[in-house]
């Protein structure tokens, strides 16, 4: 099944923001300790966004490491080329759709992560491959993605504001079924850590925030629950009336808990 889908740069930075903020783990911190990266290493972050990951093993490996992002957004490229001025050019940056053939030579890297992107490629078995094919033997791939009991409290929120079932996600739906099958077909071995991590909301606000990027960014797979801003607002009304009764029968806030797979799999 292939997602339409456009990331903007307004909705990931106000998710990771509300992450960073609320989440009491941090999942960088995760991914390197999974990880332990070594320098002198190429890697490839492919789905780069930002920079994110791109800066976190930078930091960890002091400079040492050969470091490439790729994407397919031009707004994300564009900070992630900010993110690579501030920290005085590290990094290659490169326009790279994962739907396509890799433009990197067979075995050209140690490590190729891929953070919250591979569930929206079109064919995955054929962009797995491609991961495969530009790894050196040996190498390895570590991408993270929504296990299916990912945030449960937004989809019950939703479920419940709308009377709608939740369509089927592009990440939760497939990453822990399909996709980590087609990385079991083409890699030797795969192993899964998985990464818990509750988001504490005591007020509605930063909940409202999240849900707001959320509808908005992937407003496409919404579409059944509205359609233009008049009927999105009211969605939304409806939801912080139903988050609102939650938050005053909760204890110590609204607890929305990441679940996130990490498959570290070795060519
Ligand atoms: C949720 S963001 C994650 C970005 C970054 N890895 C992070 O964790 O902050 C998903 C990323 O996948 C990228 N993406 C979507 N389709 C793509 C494609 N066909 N080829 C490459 N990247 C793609 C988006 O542009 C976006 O940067």
């Amino acid at each position: 099944m292939a997602f339409e889908y456009q990331e903007t740069t307004e909705d990931l930075a106000t998710r990771i923001n509300i992450h960073e903020k609320y989440g009491k783990k941090d999942i960088d911190k995760w991914m390197l300790g999974v990880l332990l990266p070594e320098k002198g290493s190429s890697i490839l972050d492919v789905g780069c966004g930002a920079g994110k990951q791109l800066k976190a093993f930078h930091q960890y490996l002091e400079g040492e490491a050969e470091i490439t992002g790729g994407d397919i957004s031009s707004e994300l490229l564009d900070q992630a080329r900010e993110l690579n001025a501030e920290l005085g050019d590290p990094f290659t940056i490169l326009t790279l759709d994962f739907n396509k053939p890799f433009k990197s030579e067979d075995d050209s890297f140690d490590l190729l992560s891929c953070c919250f992107a591979i569930y929206y490629a079109a064919d995955i078995p054929f962009t797995i491959k491609e991961m495969h094919r530009v790894l050196k033997p040996g190498g390895r791939l570590f991408s993270t993605g929504p296990m299916p009991e990912n945030k449960q409290l937004f989809y019950d929120v939703i479920k419940e504001a709308t009377g709608n079932p939740i369509p089927p996600m592009p990440g939760s739906s497939r990453y822990a079924s399909e996709i980590l099958d087609s990385i079991r077909s083409t890699f030797s071995s795969v192993d899964v850590h998985i990464f818990e991590n509750p988001l504490v909301f005591e007020s509605l606000e930063p909940f409202m925030d999240y849900t707001r990027a959320s509808l908005s960014e992937d407003r496409l797979l919404w579409k059944d629950f509205f359609e233009g801003q008049d009927e999105f607002e009211q969605v939304m009304s409806r939801i912080r009336d139903v988050a609102q009764r939650k938050l005053e029968g909760s204890e110590g806030g609204l607890v929305m808990t990441k679940v996130v797979g990490g498959f570290m799999a070795h060519k």
